[in-house]
């Protein structure tokens, strides 16, 4: 496969050392020509500071688009219409119309489209994921998510709740195996132009909720989530990867190894591009998981819970 990255900036650089290794990588591309030479000269690849020149030069299969929120649905749409495989960074559109619009034209292409919801590739979550599935300690109740963290300077387009709390709104879809019917949230600004503090619920069939308490407020990083069971209680850190699990009889952390959870992400695109695997972050899942970050923000500046039906 010949893939290319766009956008090499704070996070789009990871893509491109995975592309790079994985030996996949042909070209980058990047809005600020001096970064995008730098990038290209480092992995010996073809560099671009424009969308039309990279479509101009290079022929490729698939393109990573690690660009700002606000112009993901315009890249993502011109790779779609010439055929090529995408994965856009989270949150996949700032719309869900925007997201609805790619799928169709995902579908009519018949190339793969998916987003960055990168914690279904942890293997913290994956753990949880597989107790849950074989309901080793019951049934999941509840989810608590922390993510806290320093503002992110950089990030001006978009609030927490589209650039953070989606990533807990998708995996408390895919632990629950579900999406929610009603969303309730508060949210507020501090320092930032967007929201910079939320809290959300999400209500799920058979009172199962999730709460996701965001901010970039606290002064160190915290990503931490907790799975009420029937039988546990299940603590996980996204960063250390570590699970812990209280029972009746005394808690236990199971041994896991750490992985990368990009590479197993960038993986699954490729095998998935060659019809080799499914793509577990489905477009459709991300574009619910707009709508529920569009519906949490209607809800703060209203102040009453959205009910959805996904
Ligand atoms: N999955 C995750 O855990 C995760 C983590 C961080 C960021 N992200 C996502 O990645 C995306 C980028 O975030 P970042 O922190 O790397 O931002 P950034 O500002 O550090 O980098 C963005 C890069 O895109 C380039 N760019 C801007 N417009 C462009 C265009 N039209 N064409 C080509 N290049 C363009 C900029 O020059 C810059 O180098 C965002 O959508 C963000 O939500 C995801």
């Amino acid at each position: 496969m010949r893939i290319v990255q766009i956008g090499v900036g704070g996070f789009g650089k990871n893509h491109a050392r995975i592309l790079s290794q994985l030996g996949v990588l042909s070209a980058v591309c990047d809005a600020d020509p001096a970064r995008a030479a730098d990038f290209g000269a480092r992995y010996g690849v073809k560099h671009y500071s424009s969308l039309e020149s990279l479509l101009a030069g290079e022929s490729f299969d698939g393109a990573f688009v690690c660009t700002p929120t606000s112009t993901h649905f315009g890249i993502a749409k011109t790779l779609l219409e010439s055929s090529v495989n995408v994965f856009v960074e989270k949150p996949m559109t700032y719309l869900s119309r925007e997201g609805e619009e790619l799928l169709e034209i995902s579908r009519r292409k018949k190339v793969v489209l998916t987003s960055g919801y990168i914690e279904r590739f942890n293997p913290a979550v994956s753990l949880v994921k597989e107790y849950v599935r074989t309901k080793k300690y019951g049934e999941l109740i509840m989810l608590e998510f922390h993510r806290e963290n320093r503002m992110p300077l950089h990030i001006k387009d978009v609030g927490i709740i589209y650039d953070t709390s989606v990533h807990d709104i998708d995996t408390a879809m895919w632990l629950f195996d579900d999406a929610p019917e009603v969303v309730f949230a508060r949210s507020g600004k501090l320092r930032h132009d967007h929201e910079d503090f939320a809290t959300i619920m999400l209500g799920f069939r058979d009172n199962r909720i999730a709460i996701i308490s965001s901010n970039w407020i606290t002064p160190i990083k915290v990503r931490r989530f907790n799975a009420v069971c029937t039988d546990a209680i299940i603590s996980s850190d996204f960063i250390t990867q570590e699970v812990k699990i209280e029972t009746d009889g005394g808690a236990e952390i199971p041994r896991k190894e750490v992985e990368e959870p990009l590479l197993l992400e960038i993986k699954n695109f490729i095998s998935a591009s060659e019809g080799r695997e499914e793509i577990r972050v489905r477009p459709e899942h991300a574009v619910n998981t707009t709508r529920i970050a569009e519906a949490a923000l209607l809800s703060s500046q209203k102040g009453t819970p959205i009910y959805l039906e996904l």
